[in-house]
């Protein structure tokens, strides 16, 4: 009779019991409901990341070069095309360059390469890497999410010219 406890004891010890599971339940269904809660709001900050990117090329002009005809149409080019480059060459001193494919650029690079190439990157002209460069990380991780978010498309644009060579499509030509 050693151990026994008396009635009174027992149903606690059962009341504790059952309200220790109870608990152990709720902080379950309580940890994935905050889970889920914290999925829907850093997918509500990714498409706002995307919209401010979308924004961001707009304003600064990217897809001016590089989407197909987006400047002689006054930027009237289906969505689907913007930023997967052009086969427009811009010809002068440096050689022929061709606005490149920005969609499969960047669908080969993690943010953070994205970030340090905008940051590094020095390509011949016309390309205004200089008004890149001074962008804010934010913004530079905005237009990686934008253009992310329209996937890979397009062609590679045509390679390089060097100077002294005559490009095979049309160009601009610059003077000197
Ligand atoms: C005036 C036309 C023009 C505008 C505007 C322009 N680009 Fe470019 N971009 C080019 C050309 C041409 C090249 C290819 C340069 C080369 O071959 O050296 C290029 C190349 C690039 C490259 C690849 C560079 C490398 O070395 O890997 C990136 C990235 C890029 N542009 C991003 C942008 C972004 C972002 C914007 C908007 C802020 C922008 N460009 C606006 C013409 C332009």
């Amino acid at each position: 009779m050693k151990n026994r406890m008396s009635p009174h004891a027992a149903l606690t010890a059962h009341l504790i019991r059952r309200v220790a599971r109870t608990a152990a339940v709720l902080t379950v269904l309580l940890s994935s409901a905050l889970a889920g809660a914290q999925t829907g709001s850093s997918q509500k900050a990714n498409k706002g990341e995307i919209q401010r990117g979308r924004y961001l090329v707009m304003i600064a002009g990217c897809n001016d070069c590089h989407t197909p005809g987006y400047a002689t149409k006054n930027g009237q080019v289906d969505e689907k095309l913007w930023l997967t480059g052009d086969a427009l060459g811009w010809s002068g001193p440096w050689g022929t360059t061709y606005a490149v494919n920005l969609r499969l650029l960047m669908a080969d690079m993690s943010k953070q390469q994205w970030v340090k190439h905008a940051r590094t990157m020095t390509p011949r002209p016309p390309m205004p890497w200089f008004n890149v460069r001074p962008m804010t990380d934010a913004d530079l991780k905005a237009i990686y999410a934008y253009t992310r978010s329209l996937g890979r498309g397009g062609d590679p644009a045509p390679a390089f010219v060097p100077p002294g060579t005559k490009p095979g499509g049309p160009v601009v030509q610059f003077p000197g």
